[in-house]
């Protein structure tokens, strides 16, 4: 297949980058138009959940859907019998009480929709003063205006200013250079306890919502402590906060559960999901939200939520979320997560204990992080400008060149990712295995 030039404006590319153009997949491999082949170690964007099949069914579902309804609009009192067959289904498998679902078209659009809920949800309840939201730095919540002011990168937002106000950030449970207690034998949970003296400095009655991840993707899969969530859940409501679980990359199998709120037993007044929801094969994304949240919304016959997205739960994305949680369901992916595990754990641990260039291993489920350091014993990192060439010129380019599409994160420290389709096994792991080797020797001798 030929591919013409070039009117494409990629997502966060440089203007110099050469383009790759994938053309097809399957399995965990993707295969770009020159015919090259690489494992997917990256799930293209922790998205593909359930793999690149092929899956049949999924297509079947979708052609079925399109010859039925191609389109209409969960608007103004109408609805499709798919987005409501989903939205059941999702109530079964979230661990809250869930009062309504809010489909949306992606990450971003489920975050916006948080952020609006939290706010009119607390307007009428009469307190219209809380328009803040928490989240922890480094965070990545989407790039859209309301998103993206709640983000935790500075380097993402600042071209963006002034962006919403009252947007705030608590510290990571980033035990490796946690300033509180990486000395110490376990978490002190001071770090949660900062998110307290952030609500209270602030003063309470302007917090509208804290809003985290599971396990938070950006500074390297990291993974909330014992009684880490249970003391954010205890802080929100004592100072009447809702709390926000961003499920975008955590749900759907991600860390070895449905999401990362039955995996740490966290209890959210709202989730956001996308991603793994469709594993990708179609744009969906949802917001969650109790009972609690609803109540205020739908108490009286007239009242509304003032939100709307034309595409927010389309009936082909919503049958294909159907037929891609029904192959979750038959071939129990959740299962074949939680017996790679241990796989996963051992073989990071022992590369990681032996490679003199991986100074942590972060990470659950299928989500794993290696915080590269140019001195294990002092920790010591590098500088911006060795990590630019680390990281874009030589790490990524150089796995690529070998066979594996991957991701190392340097949006805090830097951190080589593994977060394949969930169908990966063995093999797939020995594949990774053996390029990540190989490029972390290379890189020890050209930069430290
Ligand atoms: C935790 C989290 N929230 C939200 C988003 C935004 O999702 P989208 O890119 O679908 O808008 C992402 C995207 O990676 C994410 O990782």
């Amino acid at each position: 297949m030929t591919v013409a030039p070039d009117h494409l404006w990629r997502h966060f590319t440089p203007a110099g980058a050469a383009p790759i153009v994938i053309d097809r997949a399957e399995g965990c491999h993707i295969y770009d138009t020159e015919g090259n082949r690489y494992l997917d170690a990256l799930a293209a964007l922790y998205c593909v959940n359930i793999g690149y099949g092929p899956y049949p069914e999924i297509a079947e579902a979708a052609r079925a859907q399109l010859e039925r309804l191609p389109f209409f609009t969960n608007w103004v009192g109408f609805a499709t019998p798919p987005a409501l067959e989903l939205t059941e289904k999702l109530s079964d498998l979230v661990p809250i009480d869930v009062g309504r679902i809010f489909l949306v078209s992606g990450g971003s659009e489920a975050v916006e929709a948080a952020l609006k809920v939290a706010r009119q949800y607390h307007r009428l309840r009469g307190e219209p003063t809380r328009y803040k939201y928490i989240t922890r730095r480094s965070a990545y919540h989407g790039t859209t205006m309301g998103a993206i002011s709640i983000n935790g990168s500075p380097s993402l937002r600042a071209q963006f200013e002034p962006l919403l106000p009252g947007c705030l950030r608590a510290p990571m449970p980033y035990r490796y250079r946690c300033p509180y207690c990486s000395d110490k034998s376990a978490c002190t949970l001071r770090c949660a306890d900062e998110v307290d003296d952030i609500i209270r400095n602030e003063d309470p009655s302007t917090v509208a919502a804290v809003i985290m991840e599971p396990v938070q993707n950006s500074a390297g899969s990291i993974v909330p402590p014992e009684g880490y969530f249970q003391r954010i859940r205890e802080i929100c409501d004592a100072h009447g906060v809702l709390l926000v679980a961003d499920e975008v990359i955590c749900g759907f199998g991600r860390v070895g559960d449905w999401f990362g709120t039955t995996r740490y037993g966290i209890e959210p007044d709202m989730m956001t999901m996308a991603k793994g929801l469709t594993s990708a094969y179609a744009p969906l994304g949802a917001l969650v939200a109790s009972t609690k949240v609803i109540e205020p919304f739908f108490s009286d016959p007239k009242t509304m939520l003032i939100h709307g997205i034309t595409f927010g739960g389309h009936p082909l994305s919503c049958a294909i979320a159907l037929a891609n949680l029904e192959v979750f369901e038959r071939d129990d992916l959740i299962g074949h997560v939680r017996e790679m595990t241990p796989l996963f754990r051992e073989e990071f641990g022992r590369l990681a204990d032996e490679h003199p260039m991986i100074g942590d291993l972060r990470g659950d489920g299928c989500f794993y992080s290696f915080e590269l350091v140019k001195d294990k014993q002092t920790k010591a990192t590098f500088t911006p400008a060795e990590r630019d060439e680390l990281i874009k010129t030589f790490f990524v380019p150089r796995a690529r060149e070998l066979g594996v599409y991957m991701r190392v994160d340097d949006r805090a420290e830097t951190a080589a990712q593994f977060s394949p389709p969930l169908v990966s096994g063995r093999e797939e792991l020995d594949e990774f295995l053996g390029v990540f080797r190989q490029v972390l020797d290379e890189a020890y001798e050209r930069f430290v």
